[in-house]
């Protein structure tokens, strides 16, 4: 009874704290004067000093035309894969499936690009504008298995929020 019930605060707390992020989210692209690249950065690095086993936030956006993801904003340690080829890495099989992908453990896939040898877990969630997988938010964590449905839920609807902004804006990314 007493662990159900500590299960339930804790839930409501986590609820309650994603929706002042998500709140917080729509503040940064609400906000005049500054490029949607700026406010994706200002978004990972929300997302990374808010949830402690977020260690980096990326955003990747995809140039159809050479079949690559393009890294466009992060927070956390810079790393080389900032051009990761459809179908390579769990980035790149996501622009390939539209699906989202959470891993676990990293070590488990052979399909995988290791950023950082000290990262365990990572999830990727596509972001759509007008049915379109143009990109996508990816997080690495130093946790183990430090992903579950209600950071799905969370950063589906941080790209949501995104997705809204870029097409009542009609905006769309830069990639050269
Ligand atoms: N691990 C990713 C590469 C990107 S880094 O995590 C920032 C992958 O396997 O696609």
């Amino acid at each position: 009874m007493d662990r159900n019930f500590n299960t339930f605060v804790k839930t409501i707390f986590l609820l309650e704290h994603q929706q002042k992020l998500l709140s917080a989210v729509s503040i940064i692209l609400g906000s005049n004067d500054t490029s949607l690249e700026t406010k994706l950065s200002a978004i990972c690095s929300l997302l990374k000093h808010e949830i402690k086993t977020y260690d980096w936030v990326g955003f990747y956006f995809a140039k159809a035309e050479t079949k690559t993801l393009h890294l466009k904003a992060f927070a956390g340690i810079p790393n080389d894969h900032t051009v990761i080829p459809f179908g390579k890495g769990i980035c790149g099989q996501v622009a390939v499936s539209n699906e989202n992908f959470v891993v676990a453990d990293v070590q488990s896939q052979d399909n995988y690009i290791a950023c950082n040898i000290d990262v365990k877990s990572e999830i990727v969630i596509p972001l759509f504008t007008n049915n379109n997988n143009i990109g996508q938010i990816d997080i690495d964590s130093n946790t183990a298995n430090a992903f579950d449905k209600t950071d799905v839920r969370l950063l589906e609807q941080v790209n949501k929020l995104i997705s809204d902004h870029m097409t009542s804006n009609n905006i769309s990314i830069n990639i050269s």
